[in-house]
């Protein structure tokens, strides 16, 4: 009897798995990332493998994750000749640790929202257009390096 639940329970998991085959959409990280690429400008194109289609970014040009949880832990993208601006919804990535944008064409203020980024240790933003200074409290001061 328990066989049979147990049975009857695999097999409606496996059509389950059938119908519904990795239609897992982009994790969160993801989608801000792709919010972040929207007021870039990528002239070049080093973004294109960035596709909304995928599960995970982890694979994306220049983003690597924690491999315990998957969340975004290095933005590595210098001299890519990216323009724009650095967009606010970078403080969504909550275990930032390393932030490199350095020789590019960003302008404008660097967000006050990436103060919200706690374990962020490395920031590299020579080399830009950017005004205003770093934002005070930013990252975990202890180990932030700031080139
Ligand atoms: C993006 O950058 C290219 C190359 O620098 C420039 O020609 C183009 O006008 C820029 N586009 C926008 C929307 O700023
Ligand atoms: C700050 O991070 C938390 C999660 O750690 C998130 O819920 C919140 O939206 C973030 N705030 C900003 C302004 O990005
Ligand atoms: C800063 O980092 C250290 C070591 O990783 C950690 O123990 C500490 O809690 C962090 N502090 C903040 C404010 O995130």
């Amino acid at each position: 009897m328990k066989m049979g639940t147990l049975v009857w329970f695999l097999s409606v998991i496996s059509v389950a798995i059938h119908f519904f085959p990795s239609s897992s959409a982009l994790t969160e990280d993801g989608l801000t990332l792709l919010e972040i690429k929207t007021t870039l400008n990528d002239s070049k194109n080093f973004l294109n493998n960035w596709f909304p289609t995928d599960e995970s970014p982890c694979q994306w040009t220049g983003i690597s994750c924690n491999p315990e949880d998957q969340r975004v832990r290095t933005i590595n993208l210098p001299y890519m000749q990216l323009g724009g601006i650095i967009s606010p919804s970078i403080g969504r990535l909550s275990k930032l640790q390393r932030l490199a944008l350095h020789q590019n064409s960003l302008h404008g203020n660097i967000p006050i929202e990436i103060t919200n980024c706690s374990e962020l240790r490395a920031l590299y933003l020579r080399a830009n257009y950017l005004q205003g200074g770093i934002p005070a409290n930013i990252g975990n001061l202890s180990h932030l390096t700031i080139l």
